[in-house]
């Protein structure tokens, strides 16, 4: 199976992309709703976590990670890389690829938690690309308990947004990253806020063609995963709730049946 985690329901929208990018690959799904969210948890925190999320992900039948949560790609990456010897895939590397091609003046702004945006991995990437290019940060601490909370449209949501927003405005970025899984849930209203002519870009897709091509190249890993006709897909969560409930059913415009993972790590 393919094994997709995040620390909550965020990660739901890069699963969402590559259910429909790969239908015919059964898909494990992890959500660390008991101990979300992780961007404002040290990279130690954030990395013996994710750890703890593979290993569960493995134990359900993973052969395949995606690390669907940019803050634990950012605390983590290089050690599930060291730990695991499977292939595994992470959201940033795509929102880079996408803001670097699509940006027409080089004025990027990157938008995502506290861990993702101290951990400095945006600009460097960027700028490993285009060193020309300048990149406007902005961690956004409260969007994900907004998201979490199923507050996606409510006038609160907005005028936060509008706070986080306004320096990023002012320094006229011409792309804008969504650097949180989490925030394509908040996409129109950033867009309305951030202006029309910005293009904001949301990496779940590219990730899922990037996850194909890969696939398709190497049919020996491709042989490894449960194609989906031997069940439908599995979405765990450490905790259930009804707000997880709705936002999911949100995503996936259809009710998704979340089964309590209770065997993660120390939870
Ligand atoms: N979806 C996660 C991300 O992409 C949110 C992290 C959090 O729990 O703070 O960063």
């Amino acid at each position: 199976m393919i094994g997709i985690f995040d620390s909550g329901v965020g990660g739901m929208t890069v699963a969402r992309a590559i259910e429909q990018a790969l239908p015919d690959y059964r898909l494990v799904y992890f959500g660390d709703l008991a101990r979300t969210p992780y961007g404002s948890k040290s990279p130690d925190t954030i990395s013996r976590y994710s750890c703890q999320n593979v290993d569960f992900l493995l134990s359900r039948g993973a052969r395949l990670i995606v690390v669907a949560c940019n803050s634990a790609a950012s605390a983590a990456a290089a050690r599930l890389e060291s730990s695991y010897d499977l292939p595994l895939f992470e959201v940033i590397g795509p929102a880079v690829k996408q803001a670097v091609s699509l940006s027409p003046r080089g004025r990027i702004g990157v938008i995502g938690t506290r861990a993702t945006i101290r951990s400095g991995v945006y600009e460097r990437m960027i700028r490993e690309r285009r060193a020309d290019f300048q990149v406007f940060s902005q961690p956004c601490p409260l969007l994900v308990p907004l998201v979490e909370e199923g507050w996606l449209d409510k006038r609160e949501t907005r005028m936060i947004l509008r706070r986080y927003l306004a320096p990023l405005k002012q320094r006229q970025v011409d792309t804008l990253v969504l650097g949180c899984t989490h925030y394509p849930l908040l996409k129109e209203l950033i867009q309305h806020r951030i202006g029309p002519r910005v293009k904001v870009i949301d990496s779940s897709r590219a990730l899922a063609a990037e996850l194909g091509d890969f696939l398709a190249a190497n049919p020996d890993v491709a042989a490894t995963l449960s194609p989906s006709s031997e069940g439908e897909n599995l979405y765990y969560v450490s905790d259930v709730t009804e707000a997880a409930a709705l936002t999911a059913r949100r995503i996936f415009g259809r009710p998704i049946q979340l089964r309590p993972a209770i065997d993660v790590g120390d939870i």
